[in-house]
């Protein structure tokens, strides 16, 4: 059995329909931002949370827990800045309190969500797993903690980790049942779709004036479920025990900027957006693409779903 932290939010849920179709799954979450509709109904849930040692303890010692997939953090890079202590509390000391009762019943492969955060303002065009890891804020900085924590728990414990940095995650399932839901929402696209939907009245744009060629930012838009068979491909590494310290960046190696996303989704709706040229947003890197050669080499792995199918999917699942 697999037990996923945090299955009821976006990325988790993603995940977890993918992987019930292989693995039996339980589902930890507080649902503080997560969704209890969204976790596949043949996932068992249990409502709790990863830093309470008496709602970790009542799964690891119910089920026979072979590996742990955790997506239970807080993600927000602004509010990071204004308030840290959640940040470190859970993203950093929670996580310590799972490994620690991992270590405890003798569960020994874990998978991390981390964030392409962890590289903060980085100097190259493509960004490779060895490039400097540097964050510029709380979150990120947060998940690079946990990064060193795994390294040294490998060589003291002997836990086996994977840890996956994402890049940009939008997108949708393919059956339209779930999809991305914040709130407040702060990601762009569904900013854009939810505007085109009319539940906005304006899109704005942060920051005209990047070293970029039409001067709004550039990422790297990864499709969620392409990102879910990415873990499930670490997680069958992790079982076999050919990898058993790895970080992997997950994107799809192709930058957009906030406008040509903007016309990709008016593309795809068939509808005009409008548009508020902003001042730039702080903490916000000009450019973030991954190059996910790492992953494609070692374990095969790469993304199959460009941005229009991704907006695609998305839209579909906003139109419900
Ligand atoms: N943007 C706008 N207007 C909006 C919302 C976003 O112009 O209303 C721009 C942002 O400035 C950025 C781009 O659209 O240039 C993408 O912004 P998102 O908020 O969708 O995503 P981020 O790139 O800020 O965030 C992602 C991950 C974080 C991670 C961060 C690293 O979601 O977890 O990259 O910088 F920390």
């Amino acid at each position: 059995m697999i037990l996923v932290v945090g299955g009821a939010g976006y990325i988790g849920s993603h995940l977890v329909k993918e992987l019930v179709e292989k693995e039996e799954v339980v589902v930890l979450d507080n649902l503080a931002t997560g969704h209890e509709e969204a976790i596949d109904s043949r996932a068992v849930f249990v409502k709790g949370d990863l830093g309470n040692v008496e709602d970790l303890e009542s799964i690891f010692s119910k089920y026979p827990i072979k590996a742990v997939m955790h997506f239970a953090a807080y993600s927000l890079v602004g509010e990071s800045v204004q308030d840290p202590y959640k940040y470190y509390e859970n993203n950093v000391a929670n996580t310590l309190t799972l490994l620690n009762v991992m270590l405890k019943y003798n569960v020994k492969n874990f998978i991390f969500s981390s964030t392409a955060a962890t590289y903060g303002i980085p100097k190259e065009e493509i960004i490779l797993e060895s490039s400097l890891t540097s964050p510029i804020n709380p979150y990120g900085r947060s998940k690079l903690m946990v990064e060193q924590i795994l390294a040294d728990f490998h060589a003291a414990y002997g836990l086996h980790y994977v840890v996956l940095r994402y890049f940009n995650a939008a997108g949708a399932h393919a059956s339209g049942e779930i999809g991305e839901n914040h709130d407040p929402e702060t990601h762009l696209i569904p900013i854009i779709l939810k505007q085109l939907l009319g539940e906005r009245d304006s899109i704005s744009v942060f920051g005209t004036d990047y070293p970029t060629e039409d001067g709004t930012c550039i990422r790297d838009y990864i499709h969620v479920t392409d990102l879910a068979n990415a873990h499930i491909a670490a997680l069958e590494a992790l079982l076999k025990g050919t990898k058993a310290a790895e970080t992997y960046n997950l994107g799809n190696g192709v930058g957009y900027s906030v406008k040509q996303v903007i016309e990709m989704c008016e593309k795809v709706t068939g509808r005009k957006a409008n548009v508020i040229l902003s001042e730039r947003r702080p903490g916000d890197p000009a450019r973030l693409v991954a190059s996910s050669d790492k992953i494609y080499n070692e374990l095969g792995w790469k993304a199959e779903r460009g941005l229009e199918t991704i907006i695609q999917s998305a839209w579909n699942w906003h139109n419900k």
